[in-house]
């Protein structure tokens, strides 16, 4: 399978670290051989019709901070060209998330479909502001669009409840979508302020240097989009949610939540009345209430009643992880 990366961050680089550990096993249990054909960051390319030497791309990465320097004096070409001209089967899209307009990714994603190539997209923007059109553009195109990893990272979300749920009707489901803010309402429970918890979820790498994505509840929400969509079969978008973050949860919101046994929980909701995210008093004793960056859904079921799954919420190689599962889907799909 010949497959083409944009974006060579953390996530692109943990695909190819990956693929460099797995490719015996990959071979012998799947029958897959995939072959990075091209590959493209924010400065420059790295192209080689039978397959980059994974090692030397993650080495030029590293030395020469852009996958351009694979090949001394290479032809710069930009993204949109590269998976445009490049021959693969399958576009790997891993560039930063934009809930603004979606870009580049949108961009990446829709030419991928139009020179028919199936879509691997880790990256929630395009598909918080656009999920049902580009699911219409695959389908048009004849091409697949996966995206385990934009949910619960390497903990299979979404395929739980797709596969796993699909001899039963789900009619709701629950969930703590964001580690950040989970790992800070955690801290909170333990006695410090929000302002100090923030500061530690920023000294361990958890937030980001600019963290509204996160404690504005907009990552959960993006997450609930896509959920609602294909879980649920919903047609909704970004607009669609109702959107309260975590900035306005004080200590004693805490502290009088543990006194009734409850703990404070920015929790995405999906049923037939509401979508929405907010902080929510949870039991303590309800499975979904876990600590730390840990996430956690419960979905309510027809006839099988409830069940909820756990899990890391994000990392590179977990969503990584993730990614390859969307890849040996898409082979078994297609290539059979
Ligand atoms: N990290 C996680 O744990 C995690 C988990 C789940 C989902 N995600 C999602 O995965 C995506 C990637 O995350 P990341 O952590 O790998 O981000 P990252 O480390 O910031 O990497 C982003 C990559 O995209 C490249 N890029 C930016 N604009 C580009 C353009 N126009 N054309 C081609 N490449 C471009 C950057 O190039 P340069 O290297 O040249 O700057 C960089 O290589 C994001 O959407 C994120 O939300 C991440």
């Amino acid at each position: 399978m010949r497959v083409v990366i944009v974006g060579f961050g953390v996530v692109g680089q943990s695909f190819a670290k990956l693929l460099l550990s797995r490719s015996a096993d990959l071979y012998n249990r799947h029958g897959i051989k995939p072959r990075i054909v091209a590959c493209v960051d924010n400065s420059g390319s790295a192209i080689a019709p039978p397959g980059l030497d994974l090692k030397r791309l993650l080495e030029a990465k590293k030395t020469k901070g852009t996958v351009g320097g694979y090949e001394k004096g290479s032809t710069k070409f930009d993204s949109l060209q590269v998976i445009d001209k490049v021959d693969a089967e399958v576009m790997l899209e891993c560039t930063p998330t934009n809930l603004n307009d979606g870009e580049p990714a949108t961009s990446h994603i829709t030419t991928a479909m139009r020179s028919h190539k199936h879509v691997i997209c880790v990256n929630k923007g395009p598909l918080a502001l656009a999920f049902p059109s580009l699911i219409e553009l695959a389908n048009y195109n004849g091409v697949m669009l996966r995206f385990s990893g934009t949910v619960g990272g390497g903990t299979p979300i979404l395929e739980f409840a797709k596969r796993c749920l699909k001899g039963d009707r789900i009619t709701s489901f629950q969930g703590i979508l964001n580690g950040t803010t989970n790992y800070i309402l955690s801290k909170m429970e333990q006695g410090r302020t929000y302002d100090s918890a923030m500061k530690d979820a920023k000294e361990k790498g958890y937030a980001e240097a600019n963290p509204s994505l996160d404690v504005d509840g907009f990552d959960a929400a993006a997450k609930l989009v896509i959920m609602a969509n294909w879980v649920m079969g919903m047609k909704v978008t970004m607009k669609d949610i109702q959107r309260t973050g975590i900035v306005n949860v004080t200590l004693s919101d805490v502290k009088n939540a543990a006194e009734r046994g409850n703990a404070v929980k920015l929790l995405a909701v999906c049923d037939s009345r509401q979508l929405h995210v907010a902080p929510t008093e949870v039991a303590k004793t309800d499975p979904i209430c876990v600590d730390g960056t840990l996430n956690a859904v419960t979905f309510s079921s027809e006839h099988s009643g409830q069940q909820t799954i756990i899990g890391r919420g994000a990392g590179g190689m977990e969503t990584a992880s993730a990614m390859l599962r969307d890849l040996i889907e898409i082979r078994e799909a297609t290539f059979s």
